[in-house]
């Protein structure tokens, strides 16, 4: 059986809950999936840095006590993650560090280093497929390595692949979704009565928040996931600052009230359209929609996109947009693509 060998570029809690996925299931996941894993490496801005051919303890690693660091069980206070990532003997590279919104390092650098030195790579951070997306998948293409990164939007909810690899004969035009849970929670709470703040702050102790909740609340979360979508399934060539971006701190208590009199409901949209002339506009705003929309009724912090096909209409996929577990599972789903896309090419051989 193949086993691929993985190393984890950041140790919060997306990596953390895959290499606890392989230490609880690593043998049921063998026998489901066709292949095994193995954890070579692992860096981490706090922990240091773990360097493992025969492969990674991983309950020693997952247990570290409060201060410990690598250091004290063979490995390096350092992260060093350039050498680690070049020289490690891992096929994959799991890149889940932080994302940041301006020019995506030190990911797209870590993303860099792994295509480079011959290895696949899948991500759940947005920096570096938003900002650099079309860079890095040239990169791969040309070191004949894999770039995924379906947990860069909703998670592990299947959007990209399944536009990607599903719609072959349909002619996507645009799409919409209520792409991030912590707004939608946000709203939903107010409705129900909740101030702004105590909403904000609900939503944090919940685990969707990101650090800075202005990312969330402000819509540049959303921003770079509608970048995403737009250049990957629209094909738009655009760049973050023609999409269009309005958050959701000026949706008062008193707007919400008014529109559920009105039989609508406020929802953070984003989205992108193919204009006639070939175009492609791309935003994010504060939207009411009707109560009838496919997007009124997602709840919660849950997750929504509804593309539009010409043979079929819209097509709306819904599902959770954030979570350790569920982002984790995008990154196994990634792994998995890559292991169905080598045992398709071996059989044209
Ligand atoms: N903070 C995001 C959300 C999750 O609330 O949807 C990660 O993109």
């Amino acid at each position: 059986m193949t086993t691929y060998d993985i190393a984890l570029i950041g140790f919060g809690g997306v990596n953390r809950t895959l290499a606890e996925l392989i230490a609880a299931r690593g043998e049921a996941l063998n026998s489901e999936l066709g292949f095994g894993l193995r954890v070579v490496a692992i860096t981490d801005l706090r922990l240091g840095s773990l360097v493992r051919p025969e492969g990674v303890d991983l309950p020693l690693a997952l247990n570290l006590a409060g201060s410990e660091t690598f250091a004290e069980h063979g490995g390096s206070a350092d992260t060093n993650n350039e050498s680690v990532i070049r020289t490690c003997t891992a096929d994959i590279i799991c890149e889940a560090t932080f994302t940041n919104p301006d020019d995506g390092e030190p990911a797209v650098s870590h993303v860099r280093w792994a295509l480079e030195s011959g290895k696949s790579v899948c991500t759940t951070n947005k920096g570096p497929v938003a900002l650099r997306g079309a860079e890095l998948t040239s990169l791969a293409e040309q070191n004949g390595v894999h770039f995924e990164f379906e947990g860069a939007v909703m998670s592990g909810t299947p959007v990209i692949r399944l536009a990607k690899k599903m719609f072959a004969g349909l002619k996507l035009n645009a799409f919409e979704g209520i792409l991030n849970g912590t707004s939608n929670y946000v709203l939903g709470r107010m409705e129900a009565g909740l101030d702004f703040e105590a909403a904000i702050q609900e939503a944090q102790a919940l685990g969707y928040a990101e650090a800075n909740p202005a990312a969330d609340i402000e819509g540049y979360d959303v921003q770079l996931k509608v970048l995403i979508l737009a250049n990957e399934l629209l094909e738009a060539g655009i760049e973050l600052k023609d999409v269009q971006r309005k958050g959701i701190s000026t949706v008062t208590r008193e707007d919400l009230r008014k529109a559920s009199q009105e039989g609508r409901r406020w929802k953070l949209v984003g989205s992108a359209r193919r204009n006639p002339d070939g175009t492609v506009t791309a935003g994010v705003a504060p939207t009411a929609l009707p109560l009838d929309h496919g997007l009124a009724g997602i709840s919660g912090a849950t997750n929504a996109a509804s593309f539009d096909t010409d043979l079929l209409g819209p097509v709306t996929v819904s599902g959770p947009g954030a979570g350790r577990v569920e982002t984790a599972y995008a990154l196994l789903s990634d792994i998995i693509a890559m292991h169905a896309a080598k045992a398709g090419a071996a059989a044209h051989v």
